[in-house]
């Protein structure tokens, strides 16, 4: 894998589509310490403290990743992996963000890039390490506040490298990775309210299908829901 290290840079994820755009072979890393229009999902602004956190775009070549969101829900369990071997206990939270006590510690957000096909997949993450405080307290931590220390951002880096190698390699178990996640959402069998097309879906969680949709119990009807936002009821 090709790592690129940069200070500032407006987002990864734009440097990682336009190296596949390229027509680049070769799966990449780009690093950035700080990003000044880092972007989130559903079109949001991904805000960060220069130093502090990984910012970090995958750039996998290719047309064999036929699901982008899949490997984003992916990508959450392998960050859930690292995070076990401090260890710190973590949670899913579907799609793809991970949660430590109920607070996110990382959002990630993959983006298929399409030319004339699938000509390629981008997965970015941003994973809180080094924060000492949020402006929300609620809502977000970090690896440093729950672990009790801080620690190098190319430690999550190198194992986030490890197991996108495996991925781009093909050798990784998708269905494996799914019954984690899956054992790691702990909404699951909750109420939930998901926002997903402009639209308001209200129910049970029930499953996560194979290629990662969300399926909810609307009183007894149930509905598939590929991406979404959720809150719950
Ligand atoms: C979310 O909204 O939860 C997803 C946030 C993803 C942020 C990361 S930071 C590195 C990469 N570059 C970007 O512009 N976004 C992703």
């Amino acid at each position: 894998m090709r790592i690129q290290k940069f200070e500032v840079v407006e987002s990864t994820n734009d440097l990682a589509r336009k190296y596949i755009l390229e027509g680049n072979k070769e799966p990449a890393a780009f690093v950035a310490e700080h990003q000044t229009r880092g972007k989130g999902r559903l079109g949001r602004v991904w805000e960060d403290e220069p130093g502090k956190s990984l910012l970090v775009s995958f750039a996998l070549p290719g047309s064999t990743y036929s699901n982008p969101p899949l490997l984003g829900l992916a990508t959450a369990v392998f960050v859930g992996e690292y995070l076990d071997l401090l260890p710190v206990p973590w949670e899913t939270k579907w799609p793809n963000d991970v949660l430590i006590e109920g607070k996110k510690v990382a959002g990630i957000l993959p983006e298929g890039i399409w030319q004339d096909g699938l000509v390629g997949v981008v997965v970015g993450v941003g994973l809180n390490v080094n924060q000492d405080e949020f402006p929300d307290d609620t809502e977000a931590t970090s690896i440093k506040h729950a672990f009790g220390q801080a620690l190098p951002v190319e430690q999550p880096l190198m194992y986030l490298i490890y197991r996108m190698e495996q991925v781009y390699e093909q050798i990784v178990d998708f269905t494996e990775i799914l019954a984690t996640f899956k054992d790691k959402f702990k909404s699951m069998g909750k109420k939930l309210r998901v926002r997903s097309n402009d639209q308001v879906w209200e129910g049970t969680a029930v499953d996560i299908e194979e290629d990662g949709s969300l399926i909810l119990n609307m009183e007894g009807k149930l509905v598939t829901l590929g991406w979404g936002e959720v809150t719950l009821r």
